[in-house]
C-alpha cells in the first residue's frame, strides 16, 4: 500500500490496522464525541480514566461541534476528543475533514502509536473508519521533496493507526479501495505540485511511462507525429517553448469483453504564461498548475489499475508548455485544425480550448468511446461563478451530466451545471475562418465549452472546468489538503466509472 511507482515522494511510514478491540496502549486515543458533550457507548477506558474526561468536559466550552478538538494530555493513554457534530446529522465528508484534522494535530506531537475509537452513528462504524483513515492519509501528505533542512523534530513520527471499531473486517475492505484513489490523489497532486521547469511536457510524458508496470499501455504521440496527422492546434500553441508537445494515451482494458471505452481527455498545459497575449505578472506561478485536467486523467488511470477495475477506459492528454518567443503562434493566426475546421486565434492565453481541440477530435475520431469526459483548468471566469465550491460542468447529455452530478456529491467533489445554447454558440463563431478562440465578451467559461463542443461531433460529452477545484489559493483552506493542489478529479472520476461501468 505505501509504494509510490513513481518515486517521487518520501513515502509516510503510517500503517492502518483495523480491530475489534484495542490490544496495546497508544501514545494517543482518538475519541468521538457528538454535539452536547455525548461521548459514545462502549469507549474504551477505564472507569477512572472515563470519570476524568467526563470531569473535564463538565468544565469546557467543547460541545462536539464538528471540527473541535480537545487535547487531555494528563491522561494515560493521552486523549484527544474530537467534535463529530449531531450524532444523527454526521456525514461521511465531516468524519474524512475529522480524519485530516486529527493527522494534523498528531504531527504537532511525538505520537507513534495512535488508536481511534469509532462507533455507529449516521454512518455506519465500517465506513467512518475508512474515510477517517482516508482523511488521515490524505493529510499527511506533504510535497516537502525540495525541502533540505527540515528538522528532525518536524519529520513525521506517526507509525501505527488502529482504528477500534465493531466491523473491523469490513472497514479494511473498504479502506483498501479507498487507498488506491488516495494513491491515484497523490500522483494528480504530485504532478501539479512538481515545478514546471521540472514538469514539462517531455517529463510529464516519461512520468506517465511509469504507469506501465501497472498494466496500463501507453503511447506517447511525439511532436513529428502530430505534425504528420496534421495536429496542427496543439502544435501552434507550443510553438513558443524549447520543450514540444505531444499527446499521451493511456489505456487501461480491465475487461475482457472488449466494447468501445470509456473516454477522459484532459488539457496539460505544463505552464500558461498566455503566450504573445501575456499574462500579467501577479501569481503567473500559478500556471504551473494549468495541467490538472490532465493529471486528474492520468491519476484515474492509475486508481483504476491499481484496483484493477473491470472497465475500458483511455485516458488522452494533451501536454504541451505555452510561451511567448519568436516562434510562438500570434493573435490573428488561422490554424487547421485535426477535424479540419479552421480556428482564428484572437487571444494566445485562451490556449486550452486550442490543445483540446485536437485532443478531443483525436479521441472521438480514434476510440468511438461510449462517452467522452474532458478536464481542463479552462478559464478564470468559472472562478469567478462558482468559487472553489463546484467545478463547472457543462454536457450534450442529460443523463451523462446527471451521472457526473451524482458522484461529484458523493465524494465531495461537487459540480454545478451551467448551459451550452446555439446562442452562445454563434459568439465564438468566426468572420474569417470556421470559430474563433475567444468570445464576445460575457459568459467566458460558457463560449470557452462551445468552442470545445464543436471537436466533439455526436459523442456524448461533458466537459469540467476544473480551474477553481485543482488549486485552491492563498487563504482558502481545503479540508484534506495542506497545500494549494488538492487533487481534485481523481476520486470524482473514480466513482463516475465505479457507479455507471464497472462490470460486475
Ligand atoms: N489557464 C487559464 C485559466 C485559469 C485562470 C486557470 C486562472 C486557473 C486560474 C486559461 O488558459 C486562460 O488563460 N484563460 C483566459 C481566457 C481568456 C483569454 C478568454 C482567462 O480565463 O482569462
Ligand atoms: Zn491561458
Ligand atoms: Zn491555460
Amino acid at each position: 500500500m505505501n509504494t509510490d511507482i513513481n518515486g517521487l515522494r518520501r513515502i509516510s511510514m503510517m500503517r492502518f490496522t483495523f480491530q475489534k478491540s484495542m490490544t496495546a496502549t497508544p501514545d494517543f486515543l482518538c475519541l468521538p464525541v457528538f454535539e452536547g458533550k455525548v461521548l459514545p457507548k462502549h469507549c474504551p477506558l477505564t472507569p477512572e480514566v472515563l470519570a476524568q474526561v467526563t470531569a473535564v468536559l463538565a468544565r469546557q466550552k467543547f460541545s462536539g461541534k464538528h471540527g473541535e478538538m480537545l487535547p487531555l494530555y494528563t491522561t494515560d493513554p493521552q486523549i484527544v476528543l474530537m467534535g463529530f457534530g449531531k450524532e444523527k446529522e454526521a456525514t461521511i465528508h465531516d468524519v474524512a475533514a475529522m480524519g485530516a484534522k486529527t493527522q494534523r494535530f498528531l504531527e504537532g506531537t511525538l505520537a507513534k502509536t495512535v488508536a481511534v475509537f469509532l462507533p455507529s452513528f449516521s454512518v455506519k462504524d465500517d465506513v467512518a473508519a475508512s474515510e477517517f483513515a482516508f482523511g488521515m492519509r490524505l493529510w499527511s501528505y506533504n510535497f516537502d521533496k525540495y525541502k533540505t533542512k527540515t528538522k528532525a523534530e518536524d519529520k513525521p513520527k506517526l507509525e501505527n493507526v488502529t482504528l477500534v471499531l465493531e466491523n473491523a473486517a469490513s472497514a479494511e475492505t473498504l479502506f483498501q479501495e479507498a487507498s488506491f484513489v488516495a494513491e491515484g490523489i497523490f500522483l494528480n497532486r504530485d504532478l501539479l505540485n512538481e515545478p514546471c521547469n521540472i514538469l514539462n511536457p517531455k517529463t510529464f510524458a516519461e512520468r506517465t511511462k511509469e504507469l506501465e508496470k501497472l498494466g496500463v499501455v501507453v503511447t506517447v504521440l511525439e511532436a513529428e507525429t502530430l505534425r504528420k496527422m496534421g495536429m496542427n492546434c496543439i502544435l501552434a500553441v507550443g510553438e513558443g517553448s524549447k520543450t514540444p508537445p505531444c499527446i499521451v494515451v493511456m489505456e487501461w482494458k480491465g475487461c475482457d469483453k472488449g466494447g468501445k471505452p470509456v473516454a477522459f481527455c484532459g488539457k496539460g498545459v505544463t505552464f500558461d504564461t498566455g503566450g504573445i497575449s501575456l499574462k500579467p505578472g501577479s501569481k503567473m506561478d500559478e500556471m504551473k498548475y494549468d495541467m490538472g485536467g490532465a493529471a486528474a486523467v492520468t491519476s484515474l488511470i492509475k486508481t483504476l489499475a491499481l484496483a484493477k477495475a473491470k472497465v475500458n477506459v483511455v485516458g488522452v492528454i494533451g501536454l504541451v508548455e505555452n510561451m511567448p518567443d519568436g516562434a510562438a503562434y500570434r493573435p490573428g493566426d488561422v490554424l487547421v485544425s485535426y477535424s479540419g475546421q479552421t480556428v482564428e486565434i484572437l487571444n494566445t492565453d485562451a490556449e486550452g480550448r486550442v490543445v483540446l481541440s485536437d485532443v478531443l477530435w483525436y479521441t472521438q475520431d480514434t476510440y468511438k468511446p461510449q462517452i467522452m469526459v474532458d478536464l481542463a483548468t479552462l478559464t478564470g471566469a468559472i472562478i469567478t461563478a462558482l468559487g472553489h465550491e463546484f467545478a463547472g460542468l457543462f454536457s450534450n447529455n442529460d443523463v451523462l451530466a446527471n451521472q457526473i452530478t451524482a458522484a461529484g456529491t458523493m465524494v465531495d467533489e461537487k459540480v454545478w451545471r451551467l448551459p451550452l445554447t446555439a446562442k452562445f454558440d454563434k459568439g465564438i463563431d468566426s468572420k474569417i475562418a470556421d470559430v474563433k478562440n475567444l468570445g464576445p465578451g460575457a459568459a467566458g467559461s460558457i463560449t470557452a465549452a462551445q468552442f470545445l463542443q464543436r471537436f466533439v461531433g455526436d459523442t456524448p460529452w461533458a466537459h469540467l472546468d476544473i480551474a477553481g477545484m485543482s488549486m485552491f489559493d492563498g487563504g482558502i483552506d481545503h479540508p484534506l489538503s495542506r497545500h494549494s493542489a488538492t487533487g481534485y478529479g481523481t476520486r470524482l472520476l473514480y466513482q463516475f466509472v465505479k457507479d455507471t461501468y464497472l462490470a460486475g
